[in-house]
């Protein structure tokens, strides 16, 4: 298993999108005077109860019924708090969840980024329904970007479609190029 932030990211969007989420908003801020990079996945999905919410930080407790254990959470808190950072998750039923993971980016068990353009396009296409806001934050500046302005100009065509997975990808591409910082 590849252990880059842009797995946990994935891995986070997609436990949004399990908790049924119809939006889910992501930021990440990559300080490099601070050395910390941090990111958030807020979402307004089902929700989890006080009881949920600790065990999840436990690497044996699962939802998915096909699975013995789930690994996402308890591994990106571990992976934090491993590299001189912080993990916080919160949680209300019925209104929705937000988790923050803080890293100290020079530190040696700090994972790379990965390859934030090809999962930030997997996550647009795979959950073409909600609506993501994605922001990335670097001292050279931002990039945002949300599925529902996106789907207001590709029309009535699915974001899987060839050429909006094209535009998309040379639109994340070129606006991601402009501010992205890599890690140290
Ligand atoms: N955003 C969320 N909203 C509601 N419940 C959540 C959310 N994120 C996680 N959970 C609950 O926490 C459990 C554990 O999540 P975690 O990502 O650690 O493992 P998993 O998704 O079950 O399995 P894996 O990530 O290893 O495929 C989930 O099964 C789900 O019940
Ligand atoms: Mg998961």
């Amino acid at each position: 298993m590849v252990e880059d932030l842009c797995f946990h990211l994935h891995d986070l969007v997609q436990n949004s999108a399990a908790a049924g989420a119809n939006n889910i908003s992501v930021t990440i801020s990559d300080q490099t005077a601070k050395d910390i990079i941090t990111m958030t996945v807020e979402d307004d999905g089902k929700g989890m109860d006080r009881r949920t919410l600790v065990k999840v930080q436990d690497p044996f407790f699962t939802s998915k019924n096909f699975k013995k254990v789930g690994l996402g959470i308890p591994l990106l808190k571990a992976t934090a708090q491993s590299c001189r950072g912080d993990f916080r998750i919160s949680s209300r039923v019925g209104h929705g969840t937000k988790v923050r993971a803080r890293l100290q980016k020079s530190h040696v068990d700090c994972p790379p980024l990965g390859d934030l353009r090809e999962t930030l396009l997997s996550l647009l296409v795979g959950f073409d329904m909600i609506n993501i806001r994605f922001t990335y934050q670097s001292e050279k500046g931002e990039f945002a970007l949300a599925s529902e302005e996106i789907r207001g100009q590709v029309g009535d065509l699915h974001f899987s479609h060839p050429e909006i997975q094209r535009f998309l990808k040379g639109y994340i591409h070129e606006g991601l190029a402009r501010v992205l910082v890599t890690l140290a």
